[in-house]
């Protein structure tokens, strides 16, 4: 889908690339040429992760243990690897989530998710940003959203909360800082099954048929199709899109939302019965 090192020259630093979504994207900007840095909670995991995609790939990456919850080891670790030169890129992809009655969590439960995915981004975004300002380095900032992060969603409160606030990070950082040379645009993802989302988000079978299948493709996303949009909204050659959401689900909020989309249910005999001069 790109040119040869469409991504070369680049840094770029992924939150919680040691696993799922965060990896697949770490292996695809090492195949174009970026070098990544990937961070999570579990150095175990990172330190295998590096291995194995600097074995498959050739490419260059490296790891640090930060826990995004945590404002001193982002403002630590954020300034370890910009001593080791600016990033380019950042990709806030760490997150954590509860399906669960509202009304059965916790103010520790809410303080959970909310801790990661709506301060932990802002930690991580503001570390990078502040640094780029200094430097006048320019930069591309990509947050991975939901869709129910504008339509909101039942049972997944904390992570709506959140989430939407990491739409507005991205709308108002565009808007402040677009003018000096950083940009940011979100993501917003259908269903891609990763182990860490759907161990906990899909308690059965049936669930996650539903999840991966009732979207207008009728399938679930490939994890190439992510990492493309990501490094297509990491490239200069996208420079003018700023401050944008972009979903890539299918078409499946919108197949929940129009009014009469469930019409697909009609029998061929109830469409023709509907075309004047028909009836009957
Ligand atoms: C009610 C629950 C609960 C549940 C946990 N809690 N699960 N309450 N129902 N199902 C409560 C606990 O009882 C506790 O409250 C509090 O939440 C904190 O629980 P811990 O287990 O101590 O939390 P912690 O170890 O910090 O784990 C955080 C986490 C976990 C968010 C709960 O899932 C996590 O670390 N996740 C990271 C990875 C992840 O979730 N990835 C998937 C993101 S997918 P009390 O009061 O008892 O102390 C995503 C995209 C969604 O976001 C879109 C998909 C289509």
């Amino acid at each position: 889908m790109f040119a040869d090192g469409l991504l070369k020259g680049k840094k770029i630093l992924i939150t919680g690339g040691g696993t799922g979504l965060g990896r697949a994207m770490a292996e695809r900007f090492m195949r174009l040429g970026a070098a990544v840095v990937i961070c999570g909670r579990r150095e175990d995991v990172l330190a295998d992760t590096s291995k194995e995609l600097a074995a498959a790939t050739g490419g260059n990456i490296s790891w640090r243990g930060m826990d995004i919850r945590d404002p001193d080891a982002v403002e630590t670790v954020v300034g370890a690897i910009f001593a080791d030169g600016p990033l380019d890129g950042l990709v806030n992809n760490a997150a954590g989530n509860i399906l669960a009655r509202t009304e059965t969590l916790s103010h520790r439960a809410f303080d959970a998710v909310t801790k990661i995915v709506f301060n932990g981004t802002a930690y991580v975004t503001l570390a990078c940003a502040k640094r780029w300002l200094d430097l006048e380095h320019k930069a591309s900032v990509v947050s991975i959203i939901t869709t129910y992060a504008w339509t909101g969603s039942a049972y997944v409160l904390p992570s709506a909360m959140a989430k939407a606030g990491v739409l507005a990070m991205t709308r108002s950082l565009a808007v402040e800082w677009g003018g000096r040379g950083l940009r940011f645009n979100a993501i917003a993802p259908g269903p891609f099954p990763t182990d860490g989302a759907w161990s906990r988000l899909m308690p059965s079978p049936e669930m996650a048929h539903i999840a991966e299948t009732r979207n207008p493709l009728g399938r679930v996303g490939e994890k190439d199709e992510l990492t493309s949009l990501a490094a297509f909204l990491l490239a200069d050659g996208s420079a003018y899109i700023n401050g944008d959401a972009i979903t890539i689900d299918a078409g499946e909020w919108l197949k929940g939302a129009g009014q009469f989309n469930f019409a697909e249910m009609l029998t061929d005999e109830q469409w023709a019965a509907m075309r004047p001069g028909k009836k009957g």
